[in-house]
């Protein structure tokens, strides 16, 4: 990969991981379009980056923000990277989630990247390779109780991911898949991070999910997942998910210990 002749749209550049990925690729000499909605946060993030990059404030979730993110995009010269990063959780039994809530999730973590990929896949330089990253998740791969939505998001990402990887497989454009595991980042609540201990779940730093993602590209690989043993259970979920139903099965009182108090934080 030559770093040096690479500009990048990213997407959620203000969050935990998306500010990891944005210094990791400053460093490497890609020139950035930072995306978010704070535009406060996303010029703090340019100032501390190494280079020249733009901020681009927008929200995915609504037509008018997809709108303007494509028209700044046709004016960026040499776009030849998109990586879709953007996203929100959810930690909340299904049964106490609005049907407002349900929509946000799906918009923002699966239909608001489709769109977005589908706006500017003719803006992306065509003469070298260039590349589509979605951000998925381990529980793209794996359903997790409290996490319908949020799970049924990534699994639709990781579909569109492949789906497209297989439709461009005959051009110059890369997708790949890229699903982080539990990461420490505004994301998690506090319950959902206290559950995380309790269940003994092991959190990345986003620096080390960024440098992740950097290896991914490095690679050429399609499909990632980090850190072990999520990659294992990953593999035993796709081929004897029932194996994995019962150890969550002896999981689920502390999950739901933590997802009510947390209705109940929230209300
Ligand atoms: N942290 C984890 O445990 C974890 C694990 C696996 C996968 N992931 C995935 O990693 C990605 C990054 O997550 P994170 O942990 O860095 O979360 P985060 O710290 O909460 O950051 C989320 C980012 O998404 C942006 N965003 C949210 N809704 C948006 C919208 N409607 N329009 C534009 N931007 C929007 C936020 O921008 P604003 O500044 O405008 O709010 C923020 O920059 C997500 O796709 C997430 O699902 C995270």
């Amino acid at each position: 990969m030559n770093w040096q002749q690479q500009t990048c749209l990213l997407t959620g550049a203000t969050g935990g991981i998306g500010q990891a990925i944005a210094h990791a690729l400053a460093s490497k000499g890609v020139t950035l379009i930072l995306q978010g909605r704070n535009e406060e946060r996303l010029l703090a993030l340019a100032a501390l980056l190494p280079g020249d990059h733009q901020i681009l404030v927008a929200d995915l979730a609504t037509a008018s923000g997809l709108t303007a993110i494509s028209e700044a995009m046709t004016v960026t010269p040499e776009f030849s990277m998109l990586i879709n990063n953007a996203g929100i959780g959810q930690f909340s039994a299904l049964q106490y989630t609005s049907a407002e809530e349900a929509n946000e999730v799906i918009n923002t973590n699966l239909t608001a990247p489709i769109l977005l990929t589908q706006r500017l896949l003719p803006l992306l330089n065509k003469d070298s390779e260039s590349h589509i990253i979605n951000v998925g998740s381990v529980l793209g791969s794996i359903g997790f109780a409290g996490q319908s939505l949020y799970c049924a998001s990534k699994f639709g990402l990781r579909g569109f991911s492949e789906a497209l990887y297989r439709e461009l497989a005959d051009t110059n454009i890369r997708v790949s898949y890229f699903a982080p595991r539990a990461t420490a980042t505004s994301i998690n609540s506090q319950q959902a991070m206290a559950m995380n201990t309790q269940l003994g779940t092991a959190v990345d730093t986003a620096d080390k999910v960024a440098k992740a993602l950097i290896d991914q590209l490095k690679q050429g690989k399609t499909r990632r997942v980090v850190g072990f043993p999520e990659r294992l259970f990953v593999k035993i979920n796709g081929a004897f998910p029932s194996i994995v139903d019962k150890a969550l099965l002896k999981k689920l009182p502390v999950i739901k210990r933590f997802i009510f108090q947390n209705t109940k934080e929230a209300l």
